[in-house]
């Protein structure tokens, strides 16, 4: 299929050749053809559409699975219509639990050294920079059995372990206590002992402030947890480690600031949204089909709202993906700069406070301010373009 990116188009072929040593992720097919020369063929070089065909005469390199490739030479490079991208096959591509998500290295490290000395960790960022995303990805990492709770449902202090329902037996009812999955991890990993836990404790502040005080004593040098059920502290094993994400500024309905004491049990990690180049690079592999100038348009309004000292309004890696999901469809394949403003306007706006036409409130500054930022950030597409 032909590549219908406008600025793609417009930058001759040459410049959008790989060069001979670039070496990409790619995924092979078996070549159709009788007894060929080259035994593997791709479509793709990393993310991108590849401008010609992608060949390997390596037949052990596997078909259907990502695997690391060096370009070797690219023939007929002035032809559009001829020619193919030769590339010797390195190794299958390592599966990268960070694939696709922007971490700064330095928190990465500390992240993973608190994790490997058991210390509990507590993430703080704003909505949708990445914390749930980092928590998976750091488990996976170390090799850790991930387990997700998310405390926003937490009233009472000992909703953390179990929570208690009403069944009904014979017509009769009775009440009986269910574990969470922090109930049920805690009873796992005293059974699989070489084996290691995070318990990721998502939305903290989201759970009523009283009832936080329910896994103090799982985080503190006691290491206990009071168990409803059986109405008896239970030891919490050393291969689990704990982890919770909490939001931070005023913005949020619904949450209650950790008290310094609470805070004080955790190493506290800063997470902040991703520099606008390495957003760029997210959405252009996760939406290969959007023009990339519509990308950096949209990085361009998201890195500018978040930053400017007067505004620094908390724009959601979520509200960026929107924009670009809905220009990956069909119908706004073609989208001009009007369409673009509007479908930015929409996932940015509709997040923050306010009406959208009201310059006092966040929603309305942001309306103009975007207004503003793609007035100066070319898209090469005007109307009907
Ligand atoms: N740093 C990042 N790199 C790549 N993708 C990101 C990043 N931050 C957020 N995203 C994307 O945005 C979405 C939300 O991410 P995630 O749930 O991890 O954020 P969060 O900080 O936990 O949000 P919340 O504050 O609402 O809990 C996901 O689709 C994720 O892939
Ligand atoms: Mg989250």
């Amino acid at each position: 299929m032909p590549d219908s990116r406008p600025d793609r188009c417009r930058r001759p072929l040459k410049d959008r050749l790989p060069h001979p040593g670039a070496e990409y992720v790619v995924q092979f097919d078996a070549n159709p053809k009788p007894h060929p020369e080259f035994r593997r063929v791709a479509s793709h070089l990393g993310a991108r559409r590849a401008e010609k065909l992608v060949v390997c005469r390596d037949a052990s390199a596997p078909v259907g699975v990502p695997v690391r490739v060096r370009v070797v030479a690219v023939s007929r490079p002035s032809s559009s219509a001829r020619g193919h991208i030769e590339v010797a096959y390195l190794g299958r591509a390592e599966r990268d639990p960070y694939a696709g998500l922007y971490v700064d290295p330095f928190t990465k490290r500390r992240f993973e050294a608190h994790l490997a000395a058991g210390t509990p960790v507590l993430l703080e960022g704003p909505q949708g920079c990445g914390k749930s995303s980092l928590a998976e990805a750091a488990a996976n990492a170390t090799d850790m059995v991930f387990v997700r709770f998310n405390a926003s449902a937490v009233l009472e202090t000992t909703d953390f372990l179990a929570t208690l329902q009403l069944a009904v037996e014979n017509g009769a009812t009775r009440s009986l206590w269910l574990r969470t999955e922090i109930g049920l991890a805690l009873e796992r990993a005293a059974v699989e002992r070489d084996r290691r836990f995070m318990v990721f404790i998502d939305e903290l502040n989201r759970c009523r402030e009283l009832a936080r005080n329910g896994i103090m004593p799982i985080l503190d040098g006691s290491r206990v947890a009071w168990d409803p059920s059986t109405a008896a502290w239970l030891p919490v094993p050393k291969n689990m480690v704990f982890v919770a994400a909490v939001n931070i500024g005023d913005g949020f309905t619904g949450t209650t600031a950790l008290d310094l004491a609470q805070v004080d049990r955790f190493a506290v990690i800063q997470v902040d949204y991703p520099p606008r180049e390495a957003e760029e690079q997210i959405l252009v592999s996760r939406f290969p089909t959007v023009a990339a100038a519509h990308i950096r348009a949209v990085t361009q309004v998201a890195a500018t709202l978040r930053t400017d000292p007067e505004l620094r309004l908390a724009v959601s890696v979520r509200a960026t993906q929107e924009v670009c999901q809905v220009l990956s469809d069909e119908r706004f394949r073609q989208a001009n700069d009007e369409e673009l403003a509007m479908l930015i306007r929409a996932a940015v706006c509709g997040r923050l406070r306010g009406a959208w036409d009201d310059p006092s409130t966040e929603a309305g500054v942001a309306s103009t301010k975007i207004t503003e930022i793609l007035a100066e950030t070319p898209t090469r597409r005007r109307r009907g373009g």
